[in-house]
Protein backbone atom coordinates (compact mmCIF):
# COMPACT_ATOMS: atom_id res chain seq x y z
CA UNK A 1 0.00 0.00 0.00
CA UNK A 2 0.93 3.52 -1.15
CA UNK A 3 1.09 6.48 1.80
CA UNK A 4 -2.39 8.15 1.42
CA UNK A 5 -2.97 11.45 -0.54
CA UNK A 6 -4.94 14.17 0.49
CA UNK A 7 -8.04 14.64 -2.06
CA UNK A 8 -10.26 18.10 -1.32
CA UNK A 9 -13.70 18.08 -2.64
CA UNK A 10 -15.58 21.86 -2.68
CA UNK A 11 -19.04 21.68 -2.56
CA UNK A 12 -19.01 18.00 -0.86
CA UNK A 13 -22.63 17.87 0.22
CA UNK A 14 -24.38 18.85 -2.97
CA UNK A 15 -25.51 16.64 -5.81
CA UNK A 16 -22.40 15.91 -7.91
CA UNK A 17 -20.37 15.54 -3.93
CA UNK A 18 -22.61 12.57 -3.33
CA UNK A 19 -21.54 10.76 -5.94
CA UNK A 20 -17.81 11.82 -6.45
CA UNK A 21 -17.22 10.59 -2.73
CA UNK A 22 -17.84 7.19 -3.00
CA UNK A 23 -15.94 7.25 -6.40
CA UNK A 24 -12.55 8.31 -5.04
CA UNK A 25 -13.47 6.34 -1.69
CA UNK A 26 -13.52 2.79 -3.38
CA UNK A 27 -10.48 3.41 -5.25
CA UNK A 28 -12.05 4.06 -9.02
CA UNK A 29 -9.68 6.98 -9.55
CA UNK A 30 -6.14 6.87 -7.70
CA UNK A 31 -6.19 3.42 -7.92
CA UNK A 32 -7.27 0.37 -5.50
CA UNK A 33 -3.91 0.86 -3.50
CA UNK A 34 -4.37 3.96 -2.79
CA UNK A 35 -5.07 5.00 0.36
CA UNK A 36 -6.83 8.80 0.73
CA UNK A 37 -7.56 11.48 3.31
CA UNK A 38 -11.28 13.20 2.48
CA UNK A 39 -10.90 16.96 2.65
CA UNK A 40 -14.60 18.23 2.34
CA UNK A 41 -15.05 22.04 2.00
CA UNK A 42 -18.79 23.49 2.06
CA UNK A 43 -20.17 26.78 3.03
CA UNK A 44 -21.96 27.62 6.14
CA UNK A 45 -25.08 26.76 5.11
CA UNK A 46 -24.16 23.34 3.87
CA UNK A 47 -22.53 21.82 6.75
CA UNK A 48 -25.36 20.19 8.34
CA UNK A 49 -26.00 18.18 5.13
CA UNK A 50 -22.11 17.93 4.77
CA UNK A 51 -22.32 16.01 8.47
CA UNK A 52 -24.86 14.38 7.04
CA UNK A 53 -22.38 12.72 4.24
CA UNK A 54 -19.46 12.16 6.16
CA UNK A 55 -21.90 9.76 8.66
CA UNK A 56 -22.91 7.91 5.68
CA UNK A 57 -18.92 8.12 4.37
CA UNK A 58 -18.04 6.41 7.99
CA UNK A 59 -20.91 4.01 6.98
CA UNK A 60 -19.81 2.82 4.17
CA UNK A 61 -16.10 1.60 5.82
CA UNK A 62 -14.22 2.01 2.80
CA UNK A 63 -11.00 0.01 3.41
CA UNK A 64 -9.05 2.57 1.65
CA UNK A 65 -10.32 5.63 3.38
CA UNK A 66 -7.82 7.05 6.17
CA UNK A 67 -9.33 10.09 7.46
CA UNK A 68 -12.43 12.49 6.10
CA UNK A 69 -12.66 16.02 7.60
CA UNK A 70 -15.30 18.91 6.69
CA UNK A 71 -14.69 22.37 7.22
CA UNK A 72 -15.99 25.62 5.68
CA UNK A 73 -12.64 27.05 5.81
CA UNK A 74 -10.75 27.26 2.11
CA UNK A 75 -7.35 27.12 3.76
CA UNK A 76 -8.20 23.88 6.18
CA UNK A 77 -9.92 21.87 3.33
CA UNK A 78 -7.10 22.53 0.70
CA UNK A 79 -4.23 22.11 3.03
CA UNK A 80 -1.68 19.75 1.88
CA UNK A 81 -4.26 18.67 -0.88
CA UNK A 82 -2.73 16.36 -3.68
CA UNK A 83 -5.43 16.42 -5.81
CA UNK A 84 -8.62 19.40 -5.62
CA UNK A 85 -12.01 19.09 -7.34
CA UNK A 86 -13.51 22.19 -7.34
CA UNK A 87 -16.95 21.79 -7.79
CA UNK A 88 -18.89 23.98 -5.22
CA UNK A 89 -21.23 26.36 -6.77
CA UNK A 90 -24.43 27.04 -7.99
CA UNK A 91 -25.88 25.29 -11.33
CA UNK A 92 -27.96 26.85 -13.50
CA UNK A 93 -31.55 26.72 -13.90
CA UNK A 94 -33.34 25.49 -17.49
CA UNK A 95 -33.57 29.41 -18.60
CA UNK A 96 -30.05 29.82 -18.42
CA UNK A 97 -26.95 29.42 -20.27
CA UNK A 98 -23.97 28.40 -18.18
CA UNK A 99 -22.03 32.08 -18.84
CA UNK A 100 -25.17 33.68 -16.96
CA UNK A 101 -23.62 31.62 -13.61
CA UNK A 102 -19.64 33.89 -14.03
CA UNK A 103 -21.39 37.01 -11.93
CA UNK A 104 -22.62 33.94 -9.23
CA UNK A 105 -19.88 32.03 -9.04
CA UNK A 106 -16.51 33.54 -10.53
CA UNK A 107 -16.01 35.59 -7.23
CA UNK A 108 -16.19 31.96 -5.53
CA UNK A 109 -12.84 31.12 -7.44
CA UNK A 110 -10.42 33.93 -6.74
CA UNK A 111 -10.67 32.81 -2.74
CA UNK A 112 -10.59 29.49 -3.55
CA UNK A 113 -7.42 29.91 -5.65
CA UNK A 114 -5.88 32.01 -3.15
CA UNK A 115 -6.06 29.12 -1.10
CA UNK A 116 -4.95 26.84 -2.98
CA UNK A 117 -2.16 28.83 -3.72
CA UNK A 118 -1.01 29.06 -0.47
CA UNK A 119 -2.14 25.84 1.20
CA UNK A 120 -1.76 23.26 -1.35
CA UNK A 121 0.76 20.54 -2.37
CA UNK A 122 3.67 22.07 -4.40
CA UNK A 123 2.39 19.58 -6.94
CA UNK A 124 -1.27 19.90 -6.57
CA UNK A 125 -3.68 18.89 -9.33
CA UNK A 126 -6.52 20.71 -9.82
CA UNK A 127 -9.80 20.06 -11.99
CA UNK A 128 -12.57 22.65 -11.97
CA UNK A 129 -16.20 21.31 -12.51
CA UNK A 130 -17.94 24.56 -10.97
CA UNK A 131 -19.88 26.27 -14.11
CA UNK A 132 -18.63 27.79 -16.31
CA UNK A 133 -15.76 25.64 -15.62
CA UNK A 134 -13.01 26.88 -18.27
CA UNK A 135 -13.62 30.42 -16.96
CA UNK A 136 -13.67 29.84 -13.53
CA UNK A 137 -10.55 27.76 -13.89
CA UNK A 138 -8.94 30.98 -15.70
CA UNK A 139 -9.98 32.74 -12.21
CA UNK A 140 -8.45 30.23 -10.05
CA UNK A 141 -5.24 30.04 -12.12
CA UNK A 142 -4.88 33.26 -11.75
CA UNK A 143 -5.24 33.68 -8.18
CA UNK A 144 -2.66 31.29 -7.57
CA UNK A 145 0.44 32.37 -9.01
CA UNK A 146 2.80 30.32 -7.32
CA UNK A 147 1.46 27.43 -9.00
CA UNK A 148 2.17 26.02 -12.44
CA UNK A 149 -0.34 26.53 -15.48
CA UNK A 150 -0.07 22.76 -15.66
CA UNK A 151 -1.50 22.39 -12.66
CA UNK A 152 -4.89 23.69 -13.11
CA UNK A 153 -7.79 22.10 -15.67
CA UNK A 154 -11.64 22.09 -16.00
CA UNK A 155 -14.03 18.95 -17.25
CA UNK A 156 -14.77 18.61 -20.93
CA UNK A 157 -15.03 14.78 -19.87
CA UNK A 158 -18.43 15.22 -19.75
CA UNK A 159 -18.66 16.18 -22.95
CA UNK A 160 -16.44 13.61 -24.42
CA UNK A 161 -18.15 11.12 -22.95
CA UNK A 162 -21.59 12.35 -24.04
CA UNK A 163 -19.98 12.24 -27.99
CA UNK A 164 -19.03 8.35 -27.18
CA UNK A 165 -22.39 7.24 -26.22
CA UNK A 166 -23.96 9.35 -29.16
CA UNK A 167 -21.82 7.34 -31.58
CA UNK A 168 -22.35 4.06 -29.78
CA UNK A 169 -25.60 4.28 -30.07
CA UNK A 170 -25.97 5.45 -33.83
CA UNK A 171 -23.34 2.40 -34.68
CA UNK A 172 -25.02 0.15 -32.27
CA UNK A 173 -22.32 -1.02 -30.62
CA UNK A 174 -20.52 -0.36 -26.93
CA UNK A 175 -19.06 2.64 -25.48
CA UNK A 176 -16.14 0.43 -25.32
CA UNK A 177 -15.86 0.25 -28.81
CA UNK A 178 -15.33 4.29 -29.40
CA UNK A 179 -11.99 5.56 -29.39
CA UNK A 180 -10.57 9.24 -29.50
CA UNK A 181 -13.07 11.53 -30.23
CA UNK A 182 -12.80 14.66 -28.13
CA UNK A 183 -14.12 18.13 -27.61
CA UNK A 184 -12.23 21.36 -28.51
CA UNK A 185 -12.97 24.40 -26.54
CA UNK A 186 -15.50 26.07 -23.95
CA UNK A 187 -17.78 23.21 -22.17
CA UNK A 188 -20.88 25.51 -23.42
CA UNK A 189 -22.79 25.20 -26.30
CA UNK A 190 -20.41 26.67 -28.92
CA UNK A 191 -17.88 23.30 -28.17
CA UNK A 192 -17.18 21.45 -30.70
CA UNK A 193 -16.84 16.70 -30.48
CA UNK A 194 -14.50 16.34 -32.97
CA UNK A 195 -14.71 12.94 -34.87
CA UNK A 196 -11.61 13.57 -37.37
CA UNK A 197 -9.27 10.71 -35.39
CA UNK A 198 -12.30 8.80 -33.65
CA UNK A 199 -13.04 4.83 -34.59
CA UNK A 200 -15.78 3.11 -34.53
CA UNK A 201 -14.86 -0.74 -33.63
CA UNK A 202 -11.52 -0.19 -35.28
CA UNK A 203 -13.06 1.94 -38.21
CA UNK A 204 -12.55 5.67 -39.17
CA UNK A 205 -15.76 7.20 -37.68
CA UNK A 206 -15.78 9.51 -40.30
CA UNK A 207 -16.13 6.49 -42.92
CA UNK A 208 -19.00 5.35 -40.59
CA UNK A 209 -21.07 8.28 -40.11
CA UNK A 210 -22.25 11.09 -42.66
CA UNK A 211 -20.45 14.33 -42.43
CA UNK A 212 -24.23 15.83 -42.42
CA UNK A 213 -25.16 14.01 -38.81
CA UNK A 214 -21.57 14.47 -37.69
CA UNK A 215 -21.95 18.09 -38.06
CA UNK A 216 -25.25 18.35 -37.07
CA UNK A 217 -27.50 16.32 -34.93
CA UNK A 218 -24.46 14.98 -33.50
CA UNK A 219 -22.60 18.01 -32.37
CA UNK A 220 -26.38 19.67 -31.70
CA UNK A 221 -27.03 16.87 -28.98
CA UNK A 222 -23.76 16.42 -27.46
CA UNK A 223 -23.21 20.58 -27.09
CA UNK A 224 -27.22 20.82 -25.78
CA UNK A 225 -26.89 17.76 -23.59
CA UNK A 226 -26.64 19.47 -20.39
CA UNK A 227 -29.71 21.66 -21.30
CA UNK A 228 -31.88 18.45 -22.07
CA UNK A 229 -30.86 16.65 -19.10
CA UNK A 230 -31.95 19.64 -16.60
CA UNK A 231 -35.12 19.35 -18.63
CA UNK A 232 -35.46 15.96 -18.24
CA UNK A 233 -34.39 15.53 -14.66
CA UNK A 234 -35.02 18.84 -12.86
CA UNK A 235 -31.77 18.88 -12.10
CA UNK A 236 -28.40 19.22 -13.14
CA UNK A 237 -26.19 16.37 -14.35
CA UNK A 238 -24.85 14.95 -11.19
CA UNK A 239 -23.69 11.00 -11.88
CA UNK A 240 -22.46 11.66 -14.77
CA UNK A 241 -20.83 14.83 -14.29
CA UNK A 242 -19.23 12.63 -11.29
CA UNK A 243 -18.30 9.64 -13.00
CA UNK A 244 -16.68 12.32 -15.83
CA UNK A 245 -14.36 13.95 -12.86
CA UNK A 246 -13.48 10.76 -11.90
CA UNK A 247 -12.26 10.04 -15.82
CA UNK A 248 -10.66 13.19 -15.81
CA UNK A 249 -8.33 13.02 -12.67
CA UNK A 250 -7.51 8.92 -13.39
CA UNK A 251 -6.25 9.24 -16.37
CA UNK A 252 -4.06 12.52 -15.75
CA UNK A 253 -3.33 10.40 -12.39
CA UNK A 254 -2.57 7.50 -13.95
CA UNK A 255 -2.31 7.87 -17.42
CA UNK A 256 -4.58 7.64 -20.64
CA UNK A 257 -2.84 4.47 -21.61
CA UNK A 258 -2.05 6.70 -25.16
CA UNK A 259 -6.07 6.92 -25.57
CA UNK A 260 -6.78 11.02 -26.41
CA UNK A 261 -9.18 12.69 -23.57
CA UNK A 262 -10.68 15.71 -22.98
CA UNK A 263 -8.93 18.41 -20.94
CA UNK A 264 -9.58 21.91 -20.86
CA UNK A 265 -6.36 24.14 -19.77
CA UNK A 266 -4.63 27.16 -19.62
CA UNK A 267 -3.32 27.37 -23.57
CA UNK A 268 0.60 27.43 -24.35
CA UNK A 269 -0.79 28.66 -27.85
CA UNK A 270 -1.45 25.59 -29.16
CA UNK A 271 -3.50 25.50 -32.47
CA UNK A 272 -3.18 29.39 -32.35
CA UNK A 273 -5.70 29.76 -29.43
CA UNK A 274 -4.83 32.59 -27.09
CA UNK A 275 -2.13 32.03 -24.21
CA UNK A 276 -3.99 31.61 -20.91
CA UNK A 277 -7.04 30.62 -22.02
CA UNK A 278 -9.02 27.55 -20.54
CA UNK A 279 -9.03 25.68 -23.49
CA UNK A 280 -10.65 21.84 -24.48
CA UNK A 281 -7.81 20.23 -26.02
CA UNK A 282 -7.01 16.81 -27.33
CA UNK A 283 -4.15 15.47 -24.68
CA UNK A 284 -2.42 11.98 -23.57
CA UNK A 285 -1.43 11.51 -19.95
CA UNK A 286 1.44 9.70 -19.00
CA UNK A 287 3.45 10.07 -15.72
CA UNK A 288 1.23 12.25 -14.35
CA UNK A 289 1.69 14.84 -16.93
CA UNK A 290 -0.71 15.72 -19.68
CA UNK A 291 0.43 16.55 -23.23
CA UNK A 292 -1.51 18.26 -25.57
CA UNK A 293 -1.73 16.30 -28.88
CA UNK A 294 -0.49 19.29 -30.87
CA UNK A 295 0.02 18.12 -34.20
CA UNK A 296 -3.62 17.27 -35.47
CA UNK A 297 -4.60 18.29 -38.96
CA UNK A 298 -7.57 20.39 -38.72
CA UNK A 299 -10.21 20.35 -41.10
CA UNK A 300 -12.31 24.01 -42.49
CA UNK A 301 -14.88 23.53 -40.16
CA UNK A 302 -13.18 22.62 -37.39
CA UNK A 303 -11.12 25.78 -37.52
CA UNK A 304 -14.13 27.64 -37.61
CA UNK A 305 -15.31 26.15 -34.63
CA UNK A 306 -12.00 26.55 -32.69
CA UNK A 307 -12.11 30.66 -33.80
CA UNK A 308 -15.84 30.75 -32.36
CA UNK A 309 -14.51 29.02 -29.17
CA UNK A 310 -11.60 31.41 -29.00
CA UNK A 311 -14.27 34.53 -29.62
CA UNK A 312 -16.75 33.24 -26.50
CA UNK A 313 -13.50 32.36 -23.91
CA UNK A 314 -12.47 35.94 -24.66
CA UNK A 315 -15.48 37.10 -23.85
CA UNK A 316 -15.92 35.57 -20.43
CA UNK A 317 -12.67 36.62 -19.91
CA UNK A 318 -13.49 40.48 -20.48
CA UNK A 319 -16.50 39.91 -18.20
CA UNK A 320 -14.24 38.74 -15.63
CA UNK A 321 -11.25 41.11 -16.41
CA UNK A 322 -12.04 42.28 -11.95
CA UNK A 323 -11.04 38.84 -11.05
CA UNK A 324 -8.23 37.90 -12.47
P1 LIG B 1 -25.50 21.47 -6.02
O1 LIG B 1 -26.23 22.76 -5.85
O2 LIG B 1 -26.23 20.20 -5.80
O3 LIG B 1 -24.26 21.45 -5.03
C1 LIG B 1 -23.36 22.49 -4.97
C2 LIG B 1 -22.82 22.53 -3.56
O4 LIG B 1 -21.80 23.51 -3.53
C3 LIG B 1 -23.86 22.92 -2.51
O5 LIG B 1 -23.88 21.97 -1.47
C4 LIG B 1 -23.38 24.29 -2.02
O6 LIG B 1 -23.65 24.50 -0.64
C5 LIG B 1 -21.89 24.18 -2.28
N1 LIG B 1 -21.20 25.47 -2.44
C6 LIG B 1 -21.66 26.62 -2.97
N2 LIG B 1 -20.72 27.57 -2.90
C7 LIG B 1 -19.64 27.00 -2.34
C8 LIG B 1 -18.36 27.48 -1.98
N3 LIG B 1 -18.01 28.75 -2.17
N4 LIG B 1 -17.49 26.62 -1.42
C9 LIG B 1 -17.83 25.33 -1.19
N5 LIG B 1 -19.04 24.84 -1.47
C10 LIG B 1 -19.93 25.66 -2.04
O7 LIG B 1 -24.81 21.51 -7.47
P2 LIG B 1 -24.17 20.30 -8.28
O8 LIG B 1 -25.24 19.63 -9.06
O9 LIG B 1 -23.32 19.49 -7.38
O10 LIG B 1 -23.28 21.12 -9.34
C11 LIG B 1 -22.16 21.86 -8.91
C12 LIG B 1 -21.59 22.65 -10.09
O11 LIG B 1 -21.09 21.78 -11.09
C13 LIG B 1 -22.58 23.58 -10.78
O12 LIG B 1 -21.95 24.83 -11.08
C14 LIG B 1 -22.89 22.84 -12.07
O13 LIG B 1 -23.33 23.71 -13.10
C15 LIG B 1 -21.54 22.25 -12.37
N6 LIG B 1 -21.50 21.13 -13.33
C16 LIG B 1 -20.48 21.11 -14.23
C17 LIG B 1 -20.40 20.06 -15.14
C18 LIG B 1 -19.28 20.02 -16.17
O14 LIG B 1 -19.35 19.17 -17.07
N7 LIG B 1 -18.25 20.83 -16.09
C19 LIG B 1 -21.35 19.04 -15.13
C20 LIG B 1 -22.36 19.09 -14.19
C21 LIG B 1 -22.44 20.16 -13.28
C1 LIG C 1 -23.76 19.73 -17.87
O1 LIG C 1 -23.18 19.82 -18.95
O2 LIG C 1 -24.55 18.80 -17.62
C2 LIG C 1 -23.48 20.74 -16.79
O3 LIG C 1 -22.56 21.68 -17.22
C3 LIG C 1 -24.72 21.34 -16.25
C4 LIG C 1 -25.30 22.36 -17.19
O4 LIG C 1 -25.64 23.43 -16.69
O5 LIG C 1 -25.41 22.11 -18.38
Amino acid sequence: MNAPIRVAVTGAAGNIGYSLLWRIASGDCFGHDQPVILQLLEIPPGMQRLQGVMMELADSAFPLVHAVTGSSDPAEAFAGADAIFLVGSRPRSKDMDRADLVAANGPIFVGQGKAINDNASRDVKVIVVGNPCNTNCLIAKANAPSLSSRQFTAMTRLDQNRAVGQLAQRAGTIAANIEDVFIWGNHANTMYPDPSVATVDGKAATDVFEADWLQGEFLKTVSTRGKAIIVARGASSAASAASAAVDHMRDWWQGSDDRIVSMALPSEGWYGVPEGLVFSFPCRCANGEIHVVDDLELTDFAKAKIQENVEALLAERSAVADLL
